[in-house]
């Protein structure tokens, strides 16, 4: 119950092992034609729940940094306003993107492998629900421009790694819709809440994004790795790397040759990644997926409850997905973050639970992202009962 790390369902892990037996690569048709056909095939499923037409596309890509960063990519392509493949940087100003300040560090980090420095990620503070603040994109729009630096797209999170909060989509595709930015969404952990009818609202407004980056090894049961990234105009995903490889790919419109899909991703030897999903959903259908979301949910939502009520914890926000952060603050002493931490350290050494730290604005919560199916309301019980062990063993 720590970190984003799922408990695999085990036909993904038999399919896992039979894509190492076959070892078929699959970034060129003729090395992997099933593997191929599945992962278009999923490709365009994941984009359909995304509530994107049948004219969107993309490719499946190995983990969620490396899908912002081949999302970014073609972004820069597509918006930047000269040929930035092809020229160099040189050629244009510098860009930016805008983004929250909880961003996952991947997308600062793609920014950075772009070349466009410190700069490059416009940090967009969060209200108290840890969401964007789209109403401080203009402003930052402006002071961007300002300042010489062209802004290509604004990157939302969906949902954020440390607390789970989901950034206001639609205010967000509203903002790039009326500046001609690239509206890109970071759903490697949140954007599988699309597959649940119940909780597919709290995603409104992806719908209307130019590209979503989606980890199946996340929230949907599939072990690491396989990465979606869904472009809404499928003719995108050829912006992100658009050099030649004669020796691999023949035609002169990338275009010509969507059936190798490795002309829309960096891998050259890709592992099969399609197979796993592919097969699971064929034996246990979407429902099987839908429950299981809606009930990671649920637990949080119950885990959450379950800290308030208790007295001596205190949430850091209400959970909008499956991720809870929480203190440990037994009434009427303050615990210090050099506590939290400690308490962490403990419970960990002690051999019983596994839990995370995070940062927040104003300080260190202990951090649970439920994606064990079988974590139980009693394992959360049992595990506040070994923090107040810990607790009392540490004084003030
Ligand atoms: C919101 C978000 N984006 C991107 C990533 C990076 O994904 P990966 O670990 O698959 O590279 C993570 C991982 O935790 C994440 O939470």
């Amino acid at each position: 119950m720590g970190h984003q790390v799922t408990s695999p369902l085990p036909d993904g892990v038999l399919a896992d092992a039979l894509s190492a037996l076959l070892n078929n690569g699959s970034s060129v048709y003729e090395m992997g034609p099933a593997a191929t056909a599945m992962e278009i095939n999923l490709v365009r499923w994941m984009g359909g729940l995304l509530g994107f037409p049948p004219t969107c596309g993309g490719a499946l890509t190995s983990g969620g940094s490396l899908g912002n960063f081949t999302a970014l990519l073609a972004a820069r392509q597509a918006r930047a306003g000269f040929d930035c493949w092809k020229l160099g940087q040189q050629a244009g100003p510098p860009l930016a993107v805008l983004c929250s300040d909880q961003t996952h560090y991947c997308v600062q980090r793609a920014v950075r492998m772009m070349g466009w420095g410190d700069d490059g990620a416009v940090s967009i503070p969060t209200d108290s629900r840890y969401k964007m603040r789209a109403d401080l994109l203009k402003s930052a729009l402006a002071q961007s421009r300002h300042v010489g630096r062209r802004v290509i797209g604004v990157v939302a999170s969906a949902s954020s790694t440390s607390t789970g909060a989901i950034d206001p989509l639609e205010e967000i595709a509203e903002f790039c819709g009326r500046h001609d930015l690239w509206f890109h969404v970071d759903g490697a952990h949140g954007a599988s809440l699309a597959i649940s009818e119940k909780h597919r609202c709290r995603l409104k407004g992806i719908e209307r994004a130019d590209s979503v980056v989606w980890d199946p090894h996340k929230l949907m049961l599939m072990p690491a790795l396989i990465t979606g990234i869904i472009y809404r105009d499928a003719n995108h995903a050829y912006g992100a790397f658009a050099q030649e490889a004669s020796y691999l790919f023949g035609g002169a419109d990338p275009r010509d040759e969507w059936f190798n899909t490795g002309i829309r991703t960096l891998e050259c030897t890709k592992l099969i990644m399609g197979f796993k999903l592919y097969s699971s959903l064929r034996i246990h259908g979407e429902g099987m997926f839908a429950s299981y979301v809606e009930a990671m949910l649920e637990r949080a939502t119950q885990f959450a409850a379950l800290l308030r009520q208790a007295g001596d914890f205190r949430v850091a926000v209400e959970p909008e997905c499956n991720i809870v952060c929480f203190r440990y603050e037994p009434r009427g002493h303050q615990m210090s973050d050099a506590k939290q931490a400690e308490i962490r350290e403990r419970v960990i050494r002690r051999g019983g639970f596994y839990l995370v730290k995070t940062r927040l604005r104003d300080g260190v919560y202990l951090r649970t992202t439920l994606l064990n199916p079988l974590v139980t309301l009693e394992d959360l019980k049992a595990l506040l009962e070994e923090i107040r062990t810990v607790g009392a063993t540490l004084g003030r």
